[in-house]
């Protein structure tokens, strides 16, 4: 059983990744994407989206982090893959789920879906190019508009030399629209050779035993739930070795929301980056911690980093 953080660009980049796997439960994290278009990056560009990698590419609490990219460019995705090597990427994710309209006008994303053969282009040529250590993974949602080609596209992963994949169990067209469909993860994992990480709508320990059930896959991948409920990981971990998962109380949230601040200041200094990360995660919490609703109100006025780290001082 693994328990993987999801990358999710704007939201869980290098700070979150770091206190989300401090508090614990996860085996593994993945970078935000990283775009490739025409253009090979440079050192400058990976460091920024992936600082992980200056520090053996893992976090402080040393979980590895994998490092994402998108595109539909196979040779230069191929390119930017051993570019990003260099600077120490020990293993990469593709990106075939992205809904954003700006990738998908590209051909990059979950545009892809409707190509299972550029899929399995794309993926056999950054295999090709990667040494052979380098475990090579992708991410697809069930589809474009439908899931006429859900299994077609899972195979396309396979048959290119992924190592695993993950699946968001929903097309492009559903969205982030409830429910994820667990079911077609089932399929894909009956129909595949590699490991299926199931993903898509884990808010709860009990989410997280019906997707399992429901799916099949032991391996697990959260997003927004690990936003929202911090030590949701921990709590599954806890109950798959046995433990009573009890539930994170606020005053310890409280102690990994001053951390948070206290990163996003060291990141970013006297700049709008903390107050805005800090509001962006208590506008999720909000959802799962009554207490929450209380201090976003309260800083929500405030306007310098000074004033919160008062408030968060006397919270
Ligand atoms: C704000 C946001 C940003 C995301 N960015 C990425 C990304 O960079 N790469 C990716 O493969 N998926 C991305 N996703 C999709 C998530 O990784 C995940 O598949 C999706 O949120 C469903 O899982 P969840 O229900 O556990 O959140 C993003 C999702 C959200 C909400």
């Amino acid at each position: 059983m693994r328990l993987i953080l999801a990358p999710m660009q704007g939201l869980v980049d290098d700070v979150m990744r770091d206190v989300l796997t401090r508090i614990g439960g996860f085996d593994a994290c993945v970078s935000e994407f990283v775009r490739v278009t025409h253009t090979v990056h440079g050192r400058g560009v990976w460091l920024k989206l992936v600082p992980e990698l200056e520090y053996n590419t893992q976090t402080f609490a040393g979980v590895d982090c994998t490092v994402q990219i998108l595109g539909s460019d196979a040779d230069n995705m191929a390119l930017n893959a051993l570019e990003a090597l260099k600077y120490g990427a020990k293993k990469i994710d593709i990106n075939f789920g992205c809904p954003a309209p700006t990738v998908n006008r590209h051909q990059g994303g979950s545009v892809l879906l409707r190509e299972p053969q550029r899929i399995e282009h794309i993926v056999s040529t950054v295999r090709a190019a990667l040494p052979e250590h380098i475990p090579l993974s992708a991410k697809m949602r069930l589809g474009y508009e439908d899931k006429a080609l859900f299994l077609d596209c899972a195979h396309a992963i396979e048959n290119g030399g992924a190592c695993e994949v993950t699946v968001h169990a929903r097309t492009k067209i559903e969205g982030y629209e409830p429910p994820a469909h667990w079911v077609y993860v089932k399929r894909i994992c009956e129909a595949l050779h590699i490991p299926v990480i199931a993903n898509g709508d884990v808010f709860t320990l009990d989410d997280y035993k019906a997707i399992k059930a429901e799916s099949g896959c032991d391996s697990v991948m959260l997003g927004r739930g690990a936003v929202r409920r911090p030590d949701l990981a921990r709590q599954i971990m806890r109950y798959e070795q046995g433990l009573d998962p009890a539930a994170m109380a606020w005053p310890e949230v409280m102690e990994w929301v001053r951390l948070f601040f206290q990163l996003c200041e060291t990141k970013a200094g006297d700049s709008k980056y903390p107050m805005a990360r800090l509001k962006q995660w208590l506008g999720m919490m909000k959802l799962v911690y009554p207490e929450a609703v209380v201090l976003f109100e309260a800083i929500r006025p405030l306007k310098l980093n000074h004033e919160i780290a008062h408030v968060l001082k006397a919270a």
